[in-house]
C-alpha cells in the first residue's frame, strides 16, 4: 500500500464543522491515508540507520494439518535420520487432548524412536528443565521437539542446549551468556501468541518466583511448524490472550528503544498487528474458523520475529510477576498491565503509537493530532481487552491492592526488559502503573 499524506493545516475548523469534509477525511483514513500531523510515519524513511543484527528461524513451515506428518520433517534436521531419537516435550493438558497423538504416531510409525516428556507446567520452572534433561540424557535422545505453548517450546530449547552442553544453567542467564552448540530442534506452537518458536528467548521460574531469560541466537530453533489445526480447539479466554500477548510484542518490538530496534522488526509488526488485529475477534468468538486461525498463528509468529530482534520492554516487565507471583497466564499478565503502561509511555512514543493504531483499528480517526490518535489507540485497546472476554483489572485474578508492592518490587528486577522502554519507569512510577491497572 503507497500512504498518500494530506494537510488540513488552516482549514481544522471547517473540516470540523463540515460533514461532506469529515466523510471525505475518514473515507481517507480507511483507505490508509494519513493527515501530514502524522508525518512521523513518513519519516521513518529517512530515520538514522542503526547497525543491527536480526536472526530468526531458519527454517518456517506453514502447513495446515502438518502436524499428523511432523515426523516427515525430521528427515530436515540436521541428523543422520536412522539414529533419530527424538525428546519430544510437551504438557499433560496437550496429552490429554490427544493434539500430539497424530504427530507421535507418525513419529513413531517412521521407525524414529521417540522419549516423551510431558510434564511441563505453566511458567515452567529451571527444576522441570533439569529433569527433562536428566531423562533425555539417559534415554540417549539426539534431537528434541517442543510441541505446545511457550513453556513447552521454552523448555525444549533448554534441553536441547542442555543435553550437549556443560555449562550450568544458573551461568545462561542473560543476554548472550550461553556457549556452546544444542542438539537439532524442532517447535510446533498449538497456541498463537508467544512467537516462541522464532526466539531464542527461554523463560524461566526460579526458585525465588522470579521468571529469568536465557536469550542467545542459539536456542533458535532449525524449524518452525506452524500448523493452525492444533489451535482450533483452544478455548476462547486462552485464544484472546494469546492474541493479546502476540499484538503486545508487536507493538512493544515497534517502540523498543534497544540499540537493535531495526527496520525487520518494525515491518514485522505492523503485518503482525494487519493480520492479529483483523482476526482476533474472529479467532475468538468463531474458533473453527480456519482462516482466522491461520492468521492469528502467522500474526504471532511475525510479532515473535520482531521481538525477538527489538525486545519487549515495561509492559512485560510488569506482567512478569502478576504470573509468577499469582500463576495468571502470561498473555492475559499482559493484558491486564497493558492499558497503564502504554498510557505512561504516551509522552514518549506517541507518533509510534499513531503509526500503529490503524493497523490494529483501520477505522481509527487519523484526522487528529498523534497524540489524540494514540491517546485513541490505547483506549481501544483497553476496551478489546474487554469484548474479547479478558479480565478488566489485577483485582479480578485475585491480587490484592496491598500486593502491589510486591509486584512493583519484582517487576524492578526485569532489568533486561526496562532498559527498552520508551520512558525510565521507576519503583514508584512502577506502583502507579499498578494501581491504575488493578
Ligand atoms: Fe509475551
Amino acid at each position: 500500500m503507497r500512504w498518500i499524506i494530506y494537510n488540513i493545516s488552516g482549514i481544522e475548523n471547517y473540516v470540523a464543522d463540515c460533514r461532506e469534509f469529515r466523510i471525505i477525511l475518514n473515507k481517507l483514513s480507511q483507505m490508509g491515508c494519513l493527515p501530514l500531523e502524522s508525518a512521523p510515519r513518513s519519516n521513518e524513511k529517512n530515520a538514522k540507520m542503526n547497525d543491527f543484527v536480526f536472526n530468526t528461524t531458519p527454517s518456517i513451515r506453514q502447513i495446515l494439518g502438518g502436524a499428523a506428518r511432523l515426523g516427515e520433517l525430521i528427515k530436515d534436521l540436521p541428523i543422520s535420520q536412522p539414529n533419530a531419537h527424538i525428546c519430544f516435550v510437551t504438557d499433560p493438558g496437550i496429552m490429554a487432548l490427544g493434539l500430539a497423538d497424530a504427530a507421535i504416531e507418525n513419529i513413531t510409525s517412521l521407525g524414529f524412536k521417540l522419549t516423551l516428556f510431558d510434564k511441563i507446567s505453566a511458567d515452567p520452572s529451571a527444576e522441570s528443565v533439569l529433569s527433562a534433561v536428566e531423562m533425555a540424557k539417559a534415554e540417549g535422545c539426539n534431537c528434541v521437539i517442543g510441541f505446545g505453548g511457550g513453556s513447552s517450546m521454552d523448555v525444549a530449547k533448554m534441553v536441547a542446549l542442555l543435553v550437549q552442553s556443560d555449562q550450568p544453567l544458573d551461568e545462561m542467564y542473560g543476554v548472550n551468556m550461553v556457549s556452546g552448540s544444542r542438539l537439532p530442534l524442532m517447535l510446533v506452537p498449538t497456541t498463537a501468541g508467544t512467537g516462541s518458536e522464532v526466539t531464542g528467548i527461554s523463560i524461566l521460574t526460579t526458585g525465588t518466583a522470579e521468571k529469568k531469560g536465557v536469550v542467545s541466537p542459539v536456542i533458535l530453533p532449525d524449524i518452525a511448524l506452524l500448523d493452525a489445526e492444533l489451535t482450533m480447539g483452544l478455548p476462547a479466554h486462552v485464544t484472546a490472550a494469546t492474541g493479546v500477548d502476540a499484538m503486545v510484542h508487536a507493538i512493544e518490538a515497534y517502540t523498543s528503544r534497544s540499540a537493535n530496534n531495526n527496520p525487520i522488526s518494525k515491518m514485522l509488526a505492523l503485518k503482525a498487528l494487519d493480520l492479529l488485529g483483523a482476526n482476533i475477534r474472529m479467532a475468538v468468538f468463531e474458533g473453527d474458523n480456519k482462516q482466522a486461525r491461520s492468521n492469528m498463528l502467522l500474526g504471532s509468529m511475525l510479532a515473535g520475529q520482531a521481538f525477538a530482534n527489538s525486545p519487549v520492554a515495561a509492559v512485560h516487565a510488569l506482567a512478569y510477576p502478576v504470573g509468577s507471583l499469582f500463576h495468571v497466564p502470561h498473555g492475559l499478565s499482559n493484558a491486564l498491565v497493558l492499558q497503564s503502561v502504554m498510557r505512561f509511555n504516551a509522552s514518549e512514543c506517541s507518533d509510534d503509537y499513531a503509526a500503529l493504531a490503524p493497523h490494529v483499528f483501520p477505522d481509527i480517526n487519523l484526522t487528529q493530532s498523534n497524540q489524540m490518535i494514540a491517546d485513541a489507540f490505547i483506549s481501544r485497546l483497553g476496551a478489546l481487552n474487554i469484548e474479547l472476554g479478558l479480565e478488566a483489572g489485577l483485582r479480578h485474578v485475585g491480587i490484592k491492592e496491598s500486593d502491589i508492592e510486591k509486584l512493583a518490587t519484582d517487576a524492578m528486577n526485569q532489568t533486561r526488559l526496562l532498559v527498552n522502554n520508551p520512558r525510565e519507569v521507576t519503583f514508584d512510577d512502577a506502583v502507579k502503573i499498578y494501581q491504575a491497572s488493578y
